[in-house]
């Protein structure tokens, strides 16, 4: 390899890994649900989940890395509207503690914070339709 190529390999293919690269090659559309499921999060889940998604200790399970977020998406959409109790394992450590409901969440702003979620913090799932959702939510009892 030259210097020159080895220059490039560097300074030409290194991409910035933050969230703003997934946004710039999304739909208006998934900008939209993206940006709108952000100040969404900060409003109804950072208080607990913290902004960074990291959760804090024993008491609120992280988002960012989470087999749990991972493996259960319909769970996740579930939980955002009917809150969550019970026992719940994320990445091997325990959590038992009341995640409150949140009614006042519509359909579309539930899309819009799993599109947030899913795409976030190294994820890349695309756009979270709001058909899916609402087909999710109407079975949510059928998921417990
Ligand atoms: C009042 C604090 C609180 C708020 C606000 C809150 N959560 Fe939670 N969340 C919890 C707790 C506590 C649990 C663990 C529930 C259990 O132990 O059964 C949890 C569990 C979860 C889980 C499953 C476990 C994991 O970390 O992967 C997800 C996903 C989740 N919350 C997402 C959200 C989203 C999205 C919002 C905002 C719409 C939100 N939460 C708002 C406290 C909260």
């Amino acid at each position: 390899m030259t210097w020159a190529a080895c220059l490039c390999w560097f300074g030409c293919s290194s991409k910035p890994a933050e969230t703003t690269d997934v946004m710039a090659e999304g739909s208006p559309k998934f900008q939209q649900y993206y940006v709108h499921g952000k100040e969404l999060y900060t409003t109804y889940c950072s208080n607990c989940h913290q902004q960074s998604g990291t959760g804090l200790g024993r008491l609120y399970p992280p988002l960012n890395v989470s087999d749990y977020v991972d493996a259960n998406q319909s769970a996740v959409l579930c939980l955002m509207r009917n809150g969550k109790e019970g026992e719940l394992t994320v990445n091997g450590k325990s959590f038992n503690k009341k995640m409150p409901a949140i009614p006042a969440l519509t359909d579309i702003e539930i899309a819009e914070i799993a599109t947030y979620i899913y795409n976030s913090w190294g994820r890349t799932k695309g756009i979270v339709e709001v058909q899916q959702v609402s087909r999710v939510l109407a079975s949510c009892d059928t998921l417990r």
